[in-house]
Formats: structure tokens, sequence, C-alpha cells
């Protein structure tokens, strides 16, 4: 049903200014949550294929919601409605702020990719924290694992980032599975300096202490060169982190058929080239660690190419705009189904 009438609610939202379709449909999913994922439940076939370990994690299903969609987790107990194996809030920064002047997000349809320049809107960790500490106290905690993306305040000079990430690990440890600590979205001044070397031995260190046992992601650029690749996985080994994401959006614009001359990071279709080959070079110097693959996924078989590749999971935005929201179980009924008739690719890599 959902998968029938998706084309003519995205016809719908795609009339409607980006940020504002996305707006209207949170607001929708935050109000009218429980009664549309029981429908959702209802009309997908959720298969249960074999659950995929990230770290200490036990993901029920390999396909997770990528990081900005809800940032402020107010639709958190719908999105394993849609099959989702585990949900990745935030980016949450220690101070509220609006982000960038508005607008800020741009579809581009015929190349299935979106263009943001955000800057992490959003209502603070404090906020966040609030918000999952009713949710369990209500009991409408959802049955996947849930991680927070902390990232940066605009505010905060970089030389003073360390203390605000600790901020919003402290506020939100014990509420959530894990963090990913973001320092790739490229529409904040000066973050992505922090996949530095030197800046990273400063902030993960903190990030580690302060989440004191919570598993800690990092999330990378797919614009960064094999060299700053190799230095950041190798100290994200050294210094104990569970696992990498990889990647962020980018700020060059691959293959793209209509550029629409905006600045921002692109993600989506056009991305998935250059998504792929600098995970490849993650998985080749990651050793054990696990890494979670993101960045133009929309099919079956990227899905499966990149668990067969050694990604222990991967995660969607994009696509779910484009594809609608049965993409998600689609999805894992493919890579459960691969791995059941062993026809193609062998189960997700466990690490542990
Ligand atoms: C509108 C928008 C907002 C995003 N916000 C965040 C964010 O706050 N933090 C983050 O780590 N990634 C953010 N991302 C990046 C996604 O999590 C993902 O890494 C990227 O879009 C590539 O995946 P995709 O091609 O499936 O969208 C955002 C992406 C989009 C399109």
């Amino acid at each position: 049903m959902l998968e029938l009438i998706w084309p003519l609610i995205r016809a719908l939202l795609f009339r409607l200014e980006a940020e504002r379709a996305h707006g209207l449909t949170l607001s929708l999913l935050e109000h009218l949550g429980a009664p549309l994922g029981a429908l959702a439940r209802l009309d997908l076939p959720l298969t249960s294929g074999p659950p995929v370990q990230l770290g200490p994690l036990t993901l029920p299903s390999p396909i997770g919601l990528a990081a900005g969609l809800d940032k402020d987790g107010v639709a958190l107990p719908f999105w394993p409605s849609l099959g989702f194996g585990f949900v990745e809030l935030g980016t949450v920064t220690a101070h509220p702020q609006p982000g960038n002047p508005r607008p800020r997000l741009f579809r581009l349809p015929t190349d299935r990719a979106l263009i943001n320049r955000m800057g992490f809107n959003n209502q603070g960790s404090a906020a966040l924290a609030q918000r999952l500490r009713a949710l369990r106290r209500r009991g409408g905690w959802p049955d996947v694992p849930v991680g927070a993306n902390i990232g940066k305040s605009k505010r905060t000079p970089l030389e003073e980032a360390t203390g605000d990430y600790v901020t919003s690990v402290r506020r939100l440890v014990g509420l959530v599975d894990w963090f990913t600590v973001n320092v790739s979205s490229p529409n904040t001044e000066g973050l992505r300096s922090l996949q530095d070397r030197d800046a990273l031995a400063r902030l993960l260190p903190a990030v580690l202490a302060a989440a004191s046992g919570t598993p800690v992601l990092l999330k990378l650029a797919p614009d960064l060169s094999d060299a700053a690749i190799d230095e950041a996985v190798g100290l994200a080994q050294e210094l104990g982190v569970t696992g990498i994401v990889a990647t962020n959006t980018t700020i060059t614009r691959p293959g793209l058929g209509h550029d629409p001359d905006q600045d921002g990071g692109l993600s989506g279709r056009p991305l998935w080239p250059l998504a792929r080959d600098r995970i490849q070079r993650i998985l080749d110097v990651a050793g054990d660690l696990p890494v979670v693959g993101v960045g133009g996924i929309s099919t079956p078989e990227q899905v499966c190419e990149l668990l067969e590749a050694g990604c222990v999971a991967i995660q969607l935005y994009t696509a779910l705009i484009y594809e609608g929201p049965a993409l998600p179980a689609r999805l894992h009924r493919a890579v459960s189904l691969a791995h059941n008739t062993g026809s193609a690719p062998p189960p997700p890599r466990r690490a542990g």
C-alpha cells in the first residue's frame, strides 16, 4: 500500500519547499507517530534477518537511519516501524542554535540528490536529553539501538571544541546506546579540521572519557585523502573508538546532471562512487574496527556490496526522500534473502 501511494505523497511533498516538506513530515510523525507506525508495521513485510554486531551493540537489521533527518529525536519511536535496525539522532550541539539562513536545503530530483547547508540547526543536547528521558519514562523507547551524533556549536571557538562535545556527551550519557563524533559536516566553519590527527588526539580521549564506556563512533568526510583517512582511522583504533561511520556529505560536485550552484554538502546518488571509494580505503586500513557505510545508498545491490566488502551495517538518508518509507524494509528483505539463500553476499561481518 505504502509503496503504491508513495509516488502521490512524494508529488505532493515535492510541491513544497524542501525544508518545509521535511518539517511538515517530522511534525506529523511527532504527533501521529504511534498510529502511523502501527499502519506501517501492518503494511510493510518486516523480515527478521540475522542480527549484526556493531561492537557491543546488537542491531536487528543492518539498515540504519543516518544522522540529520531527525536531529532532535522528535519522531524516535516511529523509525523502527519502517524496518530500521538502528537510529542515529542529531547532530546536536551543546548550545541550541537556528542554523544557517534559509533556504538551505535543495532537491536535485534528476540526480536523486540533495544539497544542504543546514549548519546544525537543532534544539541543543539538553533538550534532546530531556526528550529522551521523558520517552524512557513513558515507556515508548524503541526496540533498536539509538545513537546521538554530536557536533560543535557555531558560537564555540574551534580551540574550545572539545569542551562543547564533552558537554553534550555528559548530558546524554546513559540515555543513548552510542555516540557519533561528527567532525565531518561541511557547514560549520572549521569543523572538518577536527579530523586532523592532532585535533582528534585532543578531542577523542575527552569524548571517550565522558562517554564512560558507551560506544563512540567517528564520522568522517568523503573528501579526505588516503593519508588523512589512514591517520584518523589509525588513531581511532589506538584510542579505543568503537567504529567508523563513513561518509558524510561531500563539498565536491561529482557527475551532476544539473548543478544548482549552491554551497553545501551533496548527498544521494552522485555521492555513491566517492563514498564507496572512501569506504573501501577505510575498510582496507580499519582491520577489525567496525565500519558503517553511508553515502548515496538506495539499492539492495549497493547494500550487499558494502556488507560483502566488510561494512557491518549501512545508513540511509537521501534515498528515503526519493524512494519513500518502504525503502528500509525493502533493503532488509533483499539482504535477508541473499543471506538465507546464500545466493549473494555472505552474512554481514560480525565485529566484536
Ligand atoms: C539535509 C541533511 C542534513 C544532514 N545533517 C546531518 C547532521 O546533522 N549530522 C551528520 O552527521 N550528518 C548529516 N547529514 C549527512 C547524512 O547523515 C549522510 O551522511 C549523508 O547525507 C550521506 O548519505 P545519503 O547519501 O544516504 O544521504 C545530513 C544530510 C542531509 C541530506
